[in-house]
């Protein structure tokens, strides 16, 4: 093993407080309502930034790419998200309109992931959401570029890290007849 590695495995990982137990026999029908239980939880125990998330996308060849972007809402139609049309993620989007996203709430160790289609919202929406936003950051957007879109979760993952390892992955899957879920544990 490489000096790295060793001293890779010195630092502490997954050093979060899990909030209280969750029932896995009452979980809600759909990934909407467990977000929603989810993110107040994440804000009343103070966790930074709990709508910074990662969203991934891939280019016209297929080579992935991620980046940092905040959540501008999550409903039933999806998990929105914004940006220019001109941006790395916008051209990649245009080409291929598919993303997942990811946050990670360090201090509860918890994670959530979602993944599916993508489609651009409505233009009255992303003008909303640029007029919402500060006069500085509005100044860096170029006209016409500001862009909305939402993620269509297909999967959605809630992963709630525990003590002893056996973390706890509730997975909701969508198909013609809606939302299934499904509750299990294991290490890693
Ligand atoms: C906490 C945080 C929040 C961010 N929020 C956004 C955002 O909402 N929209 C955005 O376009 N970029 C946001 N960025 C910048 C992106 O991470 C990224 O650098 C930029 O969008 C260019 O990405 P791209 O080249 O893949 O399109 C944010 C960065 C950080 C660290």
């Amino acid at each position: 093993m490489s000096d790295t590695s060793r001293e890779f495995r010195v630092i502490p990982t997954l050093t979060g407080t899990p909030p209280s137990e969750l029932d896995v026999d009452d979980l809600p029908a759909t990934p909407k309502e467990l977000w929603s239980t989810w993110l107040e939880e994440a804000l009343d125990a103070q966790v930074p930034e709990p709508i910074a998330a990662t969203l991934a996308t891939v280019d016209a060849d297929g080579t992935p790419d991620a980046r940092t972007l905040v959540l501008k809402g999550v409903d039933e139609r999806g998990w929105a998200f914004a940006s220019t049309a001109s941006s790395r993620k916008g051209v990649q989007l245009a080409d291929r309109p598919a993303a997942a996203l990811e946050l990670y709430w360090q201090p509860i160790a918890r994670a959530v992931r979602a993944r599916g289609p993508v489609e651009l919202a409505s233009p009255e929406e992303w003008e909303a959401d640029l007029a919402a936003r500060s006069p500085e950051a509005r100044a860096t957007v170029p006209p016409g570029q500001w862009r909305l879109w939402r993620l269509r979760p297909e999967r959605v993952e809630f992963w709630q890290g525990s003590t002893d390892r056996r973390h706890l992955r509730i997975v909701y899957t969508r198909d013609a007849e809606g939302w299934h879920v499904e509750a299990s544990r294991a290490a890693g």
